[in-house]
């Protein structure tokens, strides 16, 4: 991993998160970056500018009306120096001034005067974070290319519990080196489906699955920090959208999802489908609340669902296929009979039971394809996600080679 000679621009807006950004600094000069400062105005109130100069070795920005630093380096010279810039911690302020164009101070100016790629890192409240206005700003930003790193949930300064931590300086650091596509799955354009599909019977009962699309998360997020662009597609789950994935799509039913997969895989080399697809959905659809018939069975017809990898296999020129089975039995027969039947490049099984797959925190994956095969060992999704991408990126290689 290096970040040697890369030229980046650390703005920092007024948050108690500034603090974390100082170590951010270091992390990134410590793989070769040269690190410029900018602050605003608010964010000089939390930490001081001569941290962070001693830090990054360069004079700190703060003002467009700094005569002295104006004729050392003017802003459009600085906006023009950056290869990127990095905002973090971004306000829920910021990010409004950023969604709307403003140039009232000097970080704005700049992120309107660089044609560098943008990367955001908000922190703020949770109850902020959810509110409709930034999210508003935040979808603005993301239609724009704006990179948005996080937030992180967790224990928040405040004391409450939740989602709007900037995420830690290790991960800003890697999601930039990943920015410059120096990772394994660089210049490469990797779709996602993740979690499961609920399948409607009435307006408040559905039949749906227990995949809690963590695995799928995981390996959207690990593929983004290996340098690809992900657009991770997903059925109904309550998770932040990982790290560095630039589009997200949300769905329902398998049918959704279908149709989603198929519109998005044109403009994609790699395809995971981790989602666990619902195989069938009730015949028809009740448009109003079934009511119970006391002392009668009900009977619910199911009609199939189409296959969505099948469906990709089938089509010429699709992408490198990348198929996921849950078994309870038999793991590795049943995932080389799906590799060949689903017309597959690859298969990751797993077995599921007691505290292990769906609803579990860590996995244990046996990786197929045709020719080959590897054992990852028990570990958290993250871990597994990450050595997965690196096996996946050595496939992909290897089959278009
Ligand atoms: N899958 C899919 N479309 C479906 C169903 C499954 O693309 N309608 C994909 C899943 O995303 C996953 C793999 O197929 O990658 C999982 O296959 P699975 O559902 O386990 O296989 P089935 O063919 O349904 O076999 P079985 O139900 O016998 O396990």
């Amino acid at each position: 991993m290096t970040l040697a000679q890369r030229r980046i621009l650390l703005g920092v807006s007024g948050g108690i998160a500034a603090y974390k950004s100082c170590e951010l600094v270091r992390r990134l000069r410590e793989l070769g970056a040269e690190v410029r400062v900018v602050m605003t105005e608010s964010a000089t109130r939390f930490v001081g500018a001569a941290t962070f100069q001693a830090l990054s070795g360069q004079p700190v920005r703060v003002s467009l009306w700094d005569a002295s630093a104006e004729a050392a380096m003017g802003h459009i010279e600085l906006a023009r120096w950056a290869e990127r810039i990095l905002v973090a911690p971004a306000s829920a302020d910021l990010l409004a001034r950023l969604a709307h164009g403003h140039a009232d101070d000097l970080l704005s100016t700049l992120c309107l005067a660089s044609a560098a790629p943008l990367q955001v890192a908000p922190a703020m409240n949770r109850q902020m974070w959810a509110h409709p206005a930034v999210q508003a700003n935040i979808q603005t930003l993301q239609r724009r290319g704006v990179q948005v790193l996080g937030p992180a949930s967790g224990e928040q300064a405040c004391g409450d519990v939740g989602s709007g931590r900037m995420l830690e300086p290790q991960a800003l650091r890697d999601a930039m080196v990943a920015s410059f596509g120096d990772g394994m799955l660089a210049g490469l354009r990797v779709l996602v489906s993740a979690g499961p599909t609920y399948e409607d019977i009435d307006p408040v009962r559905f039949i749906g699955n227990r995949s809690s699309g963590r695995m799928g998360f995981a390996l959207a997020e690990a593929a983004a920090l290996a340098g690809a662009s992900v657009t991770l597609i997903a059925g109904p789950v309550s998770l932040p959208t990982p790290t560095g994935v630039l589009a997200r799509v949300d769905v329902r039913s398998a049918a959704q999802m279908h149709a989603a997969v198929l519109a998005a895989a044109a403009e994609a080399d790699i395809y995971i489908g981790t989602a666990a697809v619902g195989d069938y959905r009730p015949a028809e659809v009740a448009t109003r609340k079934l009511k119970k018939k006391a002392g009668a069975d009900l009977f619910l017809q199911l009609a199939e669902n189409p296959d969505i990898l099948a469906s990709l296999s089938a089509q010429a020129g699709h992408p490198f296929l990348v198929g996921f089975a849950a078994e309870t039995h038999d793991v590795l027969p049943y995932a080389h009979e799906k590799l060949q039947r689903k017309g597959l490049d690859m298969i990751a099984a797993n077995q599921v039971g007691e505290g292990i797959g769906f609803e579990a925190s860590d996995n244990a994956l046996s990786v197929v394809w045709n020719g080959g095969s590897i054992d990852l060992a028990r570990a958290s999704k993250s871990v597994l996600a990450r050595q997965l991408v690196a096996i996946l990126a050595e496939r992909y290689r290897a089959a278009r080679a």
